[in-house]
C-alpha cells in the first residue's frame, strides 16, 4: 500500500430515479475515503451512439455530454460499472455509454483502464449474466477488468433500505472489491 490517492469514476447503468444500481453506486461513492476517491458521471445526457457524430477534421466536435464523458473516464485512474441486468444482458443505457467510450477502437480512453465491474438484481442470479456480457464488451476496449470473484448482488430490493446498503456481508464485499480495483489500477502504474 502507498499513501498516493486514486480518482475513481462510478457509472450506474440505469436512468429511473428509484433505480437500485443507481443507489448501489452512491453508496460505493459514500465509501470514498483519502486513498480513493469515487464520483458519480450519470449517463442521462448522452445520446445514442452514432458514427456520424464522431469527430472528424472540419466538422464540427463529438456532442458536449460525450466530450465531457469520454474527459472524464480520460482523468480517471479507474472505474467502477454498476449494471442491472435487462435481458440477461447490461442495459442498453450502459452499452451505448461504453460504444461512445470505446472510439477511436483501441486507442479509447479506455485502453489500459483498471475497470471493477458490481451487477445488481432484485432476482436471485444478481446480473451475473449481465457481467459476463460487460466483461466481453471491455475485452474489445482492451480496459483492464479487474480479474476477482465476480460481485454480483443479488436480492437487491432486500438490501437496500431507504437508499442505505444495511447487507453488512455485500458491504464488505464491495470494500474488497474496491481494494482489488486500488491493487490493479497501481498494476497499471508500473507498466
Ligand atoms: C428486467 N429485469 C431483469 N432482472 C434480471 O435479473 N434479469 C433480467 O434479465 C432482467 N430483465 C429485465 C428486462 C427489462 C426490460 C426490465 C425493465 C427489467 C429486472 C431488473 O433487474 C429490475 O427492473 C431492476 O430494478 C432494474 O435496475 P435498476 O433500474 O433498479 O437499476
Amino acid at each position: 500500500m502507498t499513501n498516493t490517492s486514486f480518482n475513481v469514476l462510478g457509472i450506474a447503468g440505469s436512468l429511473r430515479k428509484a433505480s437500485y444500481s443507481a443507489a448501489l453506486l452512491a453508496e460505493i461513492v459514500a465509501m470514498s475515503d483519502d486513498r480513493m476517491r469515487i464520483t458519480a458521471f450519470p449517463l442521462h445526457d448522452v445520446p445514442l451512439y452514432n458514427q456520424d457524430l464522431e469527430p472528424t477534421p472540419g466538422q464540427p466536435p463529438s456532442p458536449e455530454p460525450v466530450t465531457r464523458f469520454r474527459k472524464a473516464i480520460g482523468e480517471a485512474d479507474g472505474l467502477i460499472l454498476v449494471s442491472p441486468e435487462y435481458n440477461y444482458g447490461t442495459s442498453g443505457v450502459l452499452k451505448n455509454a461504453l460504444d461512445w467510450a470505446s472510439r477511436p477502437g483501441y486507442k479509447s480512453v479506455l485502453l489500459g483502464k483498471p475497470v471493477l465491474i458490481v451487477t445488481n438484481s432484485p432476482g436471485v442470479y444478481g446480473g451475473v449474466r449481465a457481467q459476463e456480457q460487460l466483461r466481453q464488451t471491455l475485452s474489445a476496449t482492451l480496459a483492464r477488468v479487474v480479474l476477482r470473484a465476480e460481485i454480483a448482488v443479488a436480492g437487491i430490493a432486500t438490501k437496500l433500505n431507504g437508499g442505505k446498503l444495511t447487507d453488512e456481508s455485500t458491504r464488505g464485499f464491495l470494500k474488497e472489491g474496491l481494494a482489488d480495483l486500488a491493487a490493479e489500477i497501481e498494476r497499471s502504474r508500473k507498466k
